[in-house]
C-alpha cells in the first residue's frame, strides 16, 4: 500500500492507502466529495482533476498533450498543478503524495 493524502471537495484531509499498479482515480473514486471519473479513465472528461501539491509536482510524469488539452477548459485550471488523476500512475515512490480534489465545473 502507498500513503496518499487527498484533500476533498469540503476541504478535508483523507489518508488513503492505494494500491500501486493502479491509477490514482482509481484509488480515490470511492472517497465521498472525491472526483467523478465519469469517463473510467479514457482521458475524455477530466472530472478527475486534483491539484498537486507544488512540493509534488516535478515527482510526478509530466502532463501528455492529450491530459492538458482536457484540462484547460476547466475553471479552476492551475498551469502548474492541474493533472487528471486518471494519468498518475501509483507506484511505492509515491509515498507521502497530497493531492486536492478540484471543485466542480458549472
Ligand atoms: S476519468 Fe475522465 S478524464 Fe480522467
Amino acid at each position: 500500500m502507498v500513503k496518499l493524502v487527498v484533500t476533498d471537495k469540503d476541504g478535508r484531509d483523507v489518508e488513503v492507502d492505494a494500491r500501486a499498479g493502479l491509477s490514482l482515480m482509481e484509488n480515490i473514486r470511492q472517497l465521498p466529495r472525491s472526483v467523478e471519473a465519469i469517463c473510467g479513465g479514457l482521458c475524455s472528461c477530466a472530472t478527475c482533476h486534483v491539484l498537486v501539491d507544488p512540493d509534488w509536482i516535478t515527482r510526478l510524469a509530466p502532463r501528455r498533450y492529450e491530459e492538458r488539452l482536457m484540462l484547460v477548459g476547466s475553471r479552476s485550471f492551475d498551469a502548474a498543478r492541474s493533472r487528471l488523476s486518471c494519468q498518475i500512475n501509483v507506484t511505492k515512490e509515491l509515498e507521502g503524495l497530497r493531492v486536492t480534489v478540484a471543485p466542480d465545473d458549472p
